[in-house]
Parts: C-alpha cells; structure tokens; sequence
C-alpha cells in the first residue's frame, strides 16, 4: 500500500526527526515555571479567559474582573449578574476569590457562573495572583 516502501530502521528515524521537530516547534511551556507571572497567566486564561477579561469595562458571558480584589461582588452597574451574586453582600478578598473557583455555590448560593469547570487549589492560588497583578 505504501508508494515508497521503507526499512523499520528508516521509519524509527522519521519517528525521532519528527519527535524533534514537534519538540521545536511547541514555545518551551510556561505553566512550568510554578510561581511565575507566565504561569498565572496561563491558569487564568484555561480556566477563566472565555468568560472573563480583566480589562475595565470589557464584559464578556462574565463580568469584568478588573481590580476584582477589593470589588464589592455583583456591583458592576452595566453588567446582568444574577440576584444571588447582586445581592451576595460582601467585597471579594483573596480568600473568598480562592474559595470561589474551587466551589462557587458555597461562596455565592444560586450563582449563575456556568458552566465552569473548576480549577486545582494550586492554580486558584496562581490565579489570584494573576488577578492582582493585572489590575495594578
Ligand atoms: C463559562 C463561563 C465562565 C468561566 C469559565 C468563568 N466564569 Fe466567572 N463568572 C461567569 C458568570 C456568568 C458570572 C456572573 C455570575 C452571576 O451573576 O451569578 C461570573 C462571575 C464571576 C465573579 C464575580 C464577579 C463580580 O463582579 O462580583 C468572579 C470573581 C469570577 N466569576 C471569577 C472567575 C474566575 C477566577 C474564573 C476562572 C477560574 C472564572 N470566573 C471562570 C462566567 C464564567
């Protein structure tokens, strides 16, 4: 069936060129460096970039997330949040942020944050973090 027949030694060493090749082309991967802007970075934008921005005023299926620590919860007055998070009464800290991303419901009953899969405690961490520091 193949138009040029090839030894098992020629097809193992097309195997590794294109192994090297894959290798060279993949950026070397920043969610390696745990702690690091870039790793941050990457957490928020798997796991919350297609909802959310963190530009001011820029609204997407989620609120903007600009300077959220320290923002009262549901406040924006230009985007349509649920009653539950319009009326969740408090101002988003580090904690309350973490405690969000690994479980919505218990921070905010009723939310309307979906469908969100979920994050690692460990890129929670990172992506408070993130969230500092872009809006500074
Ligand atoms: C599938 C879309 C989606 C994803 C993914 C998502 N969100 Fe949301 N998020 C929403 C929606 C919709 C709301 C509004 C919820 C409401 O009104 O009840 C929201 C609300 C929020 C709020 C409250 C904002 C405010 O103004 O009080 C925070 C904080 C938040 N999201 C953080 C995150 C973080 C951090 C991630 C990533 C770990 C994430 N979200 C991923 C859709 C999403």
């Amino acid at each position: 069936m193949q138009s040029r027949p090839q030894t098992p030694q020629g097809k193992c060493l097309r195997a590794i060129a294109a192994a090297v090749a894959l290798l060279l082309t993949v950026p070397t991967s920043r969610a390696q460096q745990p702690g690091s802007d870039d790793a941050a970075q990457q957490a928020f934008n798997n796991s919350c970039r297609t909802c959310h921005s963190v530009k001011e005023g820029d609204n997407r299926l989620g609120p903007n997330l600009n300077k959220i620590v320290g923002r009262k919860a549901g406040a924006l007055p230009n985007y349509n949040y649920s009653s539950s998070m319009k009326e969740a009464g408090f101002v988003w800290d580090q904690d309350k942020l973490t405690r969000f991303m690994l479980k919505p419901d218990e921070v905010v009953s009723g939310n309307k944050m979906q469908p969100y899969g979920g994050v690692s405690a460990e890129e929670a961490g990172k992506i408070v973090a993130y969230l500092q520091a872009a809006s500074q």
